[in-house]
């Protein structure tokens, strides 16, 4: 694997590979070890968008693997004096960088990257514009797999929310259908939906409710109302979000007792998820984000070694 810009396309055994390597680094993710193959190896954090798990955890991943991180902050770059990404990059690969970590705004920006880098740089998206974030889909599917195995095709799958501008719902439901998952259920305000013709969602059913998308269902993947959404007019008052989309712990009995709820966070707490659920024993937000760790892990040395 050179880069990683998109879960689209990557087949069942790529995945199941790095999701394998993924789980067997779960040990190493947390703590110091002397496990070391980045050594050497520079590992460069652009991050043009604010983030807390994705950058921390690449930052984390990284290092416990052995390299030297360069955590590039684009406010007080020259890309604030007009310099272009493609002339970082280069500069940045002149000091020995050779992992390269991106996160834009723009989804076009990674893939503009990876096809400007050098013969020995990689790329892997940390997550861009709408379109995708490959390495949240992939410890989206370790926290799954890991609650309820690798036969995704007999799960019910409800994705709830903001869905029409969410780059995890896409690497998600990429990842979810070459997992083999056959029940995929959308919930969202109609201004939320994504376009019906968008063939990332074709076949997914669209719930009438948020109780019909959660009847019966195995895991719930929450998302976070993008707030900015709210001066587009598009959400009429989180009061009324809540009301009608928000998960309580009522609604949530509507889904078989063992559901895993998940979020990627940053969450909106009594918005689109309430605290008794976030906090109770049928979250696995925060195994997600440890699962984060091992997961940039795998990547990284994936990377490392194509
Ligand atoms: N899930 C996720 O991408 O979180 P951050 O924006 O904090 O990185």
């Amino acid at each position: 694997m050179r880069h990683l810009l998109t879960l689209d396309g990557l087949s069942r055994d790529a995945l199941g590979s790095l999701l394998d390597a993924a789980h067997a680094l779960r040990p190493d993710a947390l703590k110091r070890t002397a496990h070391r193959p980045l050594r050497g190896l520079t590992v460069a954090n652009l991050f043009f968008e604010p983030s807390t798990r994705t950058r921390a955890s690449f930052q984390l991943a990284a290092q416990r693997l052995g390299a030297d991180v360069l955590t590039f902050e684009a406010d007080s770059s020259s890309t604030r004096k007009g310099e272009t990404l493609t002339d970082t990059l280069r500069n940045l690969e002149a000091m020995g960088a050779s992992l390269f970590v991106v996160r834009h705004t723009h989804s076009s920006v990674p893939a503009m990257l990876a096809t400007a880098a050098a013969d020995g740089s990689s790329v892997v998206s940390a997550g861009d514009g709408r379109t995708s974030h490959p390495t949240q889909g992939l410890l989206d599917m370790l926290t799954i797999r890991q609650h309820k195995g690798e036969d995704f095709s007999r799960l019910s799958v409800a994705i709830v929310g903001d869905i029409r501008h969410s780059r995890v719902a896409r690497s998600d439901i990429q990842a979810l259908r070459t997992l083999g998952l056959r029940d995929l259920r959308l919930a969202a305000p109609p201004a939320l939906l994504p376009d019906t013709g968008e063939v990332c969602f074709a076949g997914a059913q669209v719930a009438d409710s948020l109780d019909a998308a959660l009847e019966g269902c195995d895991v719930v993947m929450m998302l976070r109302l993008q707030r900015e959404r709210m001066d587009e007019g598009l959400v009429s008052s989180l009061e009324e979000y809540y009301r009608d989309w928000g998960l309580s712990p009522e609604r949530l009995a509507l889904a078989k007792p063992d559901v895993i709820v998940l979020h990627p966070g940053p969450m909106n707490r009594g918005v689109e998820i309430a605290d008794a659920v976030a906090d109770g024993p049928q979250s696995v937000i925060l195994e997600q984000v440890s699962n984060g760790v091992a997961v940039r892990m795998a990547v990284l040395a994936a990377l490392a070694k194509g």
